[in-house]
């Protein structure tokens, strides 16, 4: 860290949009004189990267606007560089480059963190600077400090999540205004929840990066992007939502993350939630993450996953985090590699719920429980509902490894008397993640 006492610490911002604005106002109001008051020292904005320095935003000194990289990353007098553009690279060699020249990091960014986290923190241990992305994660809720540094020593066996506020705004209102999954969608972008393009958020991408993340630092290992799979909730009917419903569940996007024997487990998809757990309640926008170990037993914390002002909290507090932390301490830029293996998504075992549309004549639920049964899969509970000329199927299957319910969906999915492609759906608790 370049600074000296008494000077204030300058921060080098790569991006200003709706986060970036929100560290500028954070900063330039009470926030500011409060951080100074407890800490001793003064953080001050320095150079801000964009696209087009033109453009006037609110509260920034156009001065300080710059389309040159080397202005922020080539001044000795930044201590602090704050990525909050976004992508892959250039962020990559910038953010490498800041490191290896002596500047500490804070970044927003899950998607290089999930994928490049490990490369990162390398770089930061061998120039002895500091690396933070709690924003990275459920923005405003301080889940990785909790983690890195509350919960260190309790030995976390499972992380699950509702870390994406868009999905959970269109499943709350689907099931609360019974509406369709696009017109939810539609909801939500008018209220500003979904972006013009929702693929991230809907599709799971954007909640599988957070939890690579989340599993990494829970677990003390290497989890990466790609070892996650996982599912979004744009196949989703309101008929699922509400027979859920009435099987006595509340759907949810939840990413699971957990220790099997040793090894990692991590994934991200639809699950069907019974209406009684804490992750039920969770409505709207808000995120919650459910930490749970033998030693503590389960903590949640809940709170706003988006929004400038809520994610640049966590942005700023990162930036005391590296002012306060002294060189060598235990925190100082861990690798985290406790060497555990990824488990292969197929063994994890979960009960499943299965929606088929089927003719609906006699001996066709007897076929179906036989083919489920030829692979090893039982029913807990079915309901029938005619519909004339075809029925919806719904069941409850019993505890069983995915590898075995997917052999079996496909089967089902070539009978002449299965009309459309089976929607399975896992089922938080009741053998799920072993
Ligand atoms: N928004 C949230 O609620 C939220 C929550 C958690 C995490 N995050 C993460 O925070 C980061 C920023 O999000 P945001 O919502 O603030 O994005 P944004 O509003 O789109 O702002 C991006 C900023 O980066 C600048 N930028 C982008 N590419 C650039 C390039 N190649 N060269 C120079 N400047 C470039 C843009 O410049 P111009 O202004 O000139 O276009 C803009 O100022 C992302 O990684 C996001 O995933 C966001």
């Amino acid at each position: 860290m370049s600074a000296v006492s008494g000077a204030p610490v300058r921060i080098g911002l790569l991006g200003c949009g709706t986060v970036g604005q929100g560290v500028v106002r954070m900063l330039a109001g009470t926030a500011g004189a409060t951080i100074e008051r407890a800490s001793g020292q003064r953080l001050e904005v320095g150079p801000v990267l964009v696209r087009d320095a033109a453009r006037p935003r609110p509260g920034v000194d156009p001065a300080l606007l710059t389309t040159d990289p080397e202005r922020v990353l080539g001044d000795p007098s930044v201590a602090v560089v704050v990525e909050v553009m976004g992508g892959i690279d250039p962020p990559m060699s910038w953010l490498l480059r800041a490191l290896r020249s002596g500047k500490s990091v804070v970044t927003a960014n899950k998607q290089l963190i999930s994928r490049h986290g490990s490369e990162l923190l390398r770089a930061a241990q061998e120039s002895g600077t500091e690396l933070r992305f709690e924003a990275s994660a459920c923005a405003a809720i301080p889940v990785i400090k909790v983690l890195r540094e509350s919960l260190l020593a309790a030995e976390i066996e499972a992380v699950t999540g509702i870390v994406n506020g868009t999905t959970n705004f269109i499943l709350t209102e689907m099931r609360r205004s019974g509406l369709s999954y696009a017109d939810a969608l539609a909801r939500a972008q008018e209220l500003g929840y979904a972006e013009a393009d929702p693929t991230e958020d809907v599709g799971g991408a954007d909640a599988a990066a957070k939890m690579a993340i989340l599993a990494s630092i829970a677990f003390h290992s290497r989890v990466l992007l790609g070892d996650v799979p996982y599912e979004g909730i744009d196949r989703l009917q309101a008929e699922d939502v509400d027979m859920a419903h009435d099987l006595g569940f509340v759907v949810k996007l939840l990413g699971l993350a957990r220790l099997v024997e040793g090894a990692v487990s991590v994934r991200v998809h639809p699950t069907l939630v019974p209406a009684g757990h804490r992750l039920a309640a969770i409505g709207g926008p808000d995120n919650a993450v459910l930490l749970e170990s033998s030693t503590v037993r389960e903590i949640m914390l809940v709170g706003p996953g988006a929004g400038g002002t809520e994610t640049a909290s966590a942005i700023v507090a990162d930036v005391l985090s590296i002012l306060g932390t002294h060189r060598g301490s235990f925190l100082h830029n861990a690798l985290a590699d406790a060497g555990r293996p990824i488990l292969p998504p197929d063994e994890v075992q979960s009960a499943f719920y299965m929606r088929l549309v089927v003719a609906d004549r006699p001996g066709v639920l007897a076929l179906v429980a036989s083919v489920l049964g030829e692979e090893g899969v039982s029913i807990r509970t079915v309901v029938q509902r005619g519909q004339g000329v075809e029925a919806r199927l719904v069941m409850v299957l019993h505890p069983t490894p995915g590898v075995r319910v997917r052999a079996a969906t496909v089967r089902l999915a070539a009978l002449e008397e299965v009309r459309e492609d089976p929607v399975v759906i896992p089922v938080l608790g009741s053998g799920e993640g072993g």
